[in-house]
């Protein structure tokens, strides 16, 4: 592709892996619970939803009050909340500081467009905040994904022309969102997981800008 004029990554799955850590205090829930849930569900249904929408799923139609609900959200996040408490800012992607800066001395802006009310806590753990020109969490908008509206967002957190940016999504819900945001979508994970990714990378770790766009 051209080169654009900023790039928006999605944080969870792409840029460190607390998707596994979202999965580890969804796991928790499900035993408390004794529901029944493996890593292939999570990686099929919940990767990159957000926590009510993963909840819905994770409940799978066993019926509970509304109050019930926000208290299932709210434990999970507290569990969460335990395992992020430990991270450090080795658990950026090998190479993923060196790229961040790669694209910003070429002049590309950078952003975050992330679904996570744990954004910046996360963001702060990793000594990340400084690479972004921009960030979207999920305090930004009301739709998440696959809506494309916090990928919108964080380009108008740039002020970069949504035709002009790139995405950068480990979920299919994210790629659907960054799609009908109208910017080019770039996956990070196995090719099947994605059905309208412009190109897919297995991982974001030790790549170069260059590879991003070939
Ligand atoms: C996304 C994660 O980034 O954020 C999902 O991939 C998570 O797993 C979603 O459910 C919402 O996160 P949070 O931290 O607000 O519960
Ligand atoms: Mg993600």
């Amino acid at each position: 592709m051209q080169k654009p004029q900023a790039i928006i990554f999605d944080l969870d799955g792409v840029l460190t892996d607390t998707s596994e850590y979202h999965y580890q205090a969804w796991k928790h829930l499900a035993d408390d619970e004794g529901i029944p849930f493996t890593h292939e569900e999570n990686d099929a249904h919940l990767r990159g939803v957000g926590r009510r929408e993963s909840l819905m799923y994770l409940l799978k139609g066993r019926s509970v009050s509304a109050s019930q609900l926000t208290e299932m959200m709210e434990r999970k996040n507290r569990y969460y909340n335990e395992l992020i408490k430990q991270m450090t800012p080795n658990e950026v992607i090998e190479g993923g500081r060196e790229l961040l800066q790669e694209i910003r001395d070429a002049g590309i802006k950078t952003a975050v467009a992330s679904a996570s009310k744990n954004c910046m806590v996360v963001l702060e753990r990793l000594e990340l905040v400084r690479y972004f020109d921009g960030i979207a969490d999920g305090y930004s908008v009301v739709h998440g994904k696959p809506a494309p509206d916090v990928f919108v967002y964080a380009a108008g957190t740039v002020h970069v022309p949504v035709s002009a940016c790139l995405g950068v999504e480990d979920a299919d819900a994210g790629i659907e969102s960054i799609k009908a945001a109208g910017m080019v979508a770039l996956g990070i994970g196995p090719k099947e997981r994605f059905q309208r990714a412009d190109k897919v990378l297995s991982t974001l770790a030790r790549h170069r800008l260059q590879d991003m766009l070939d």
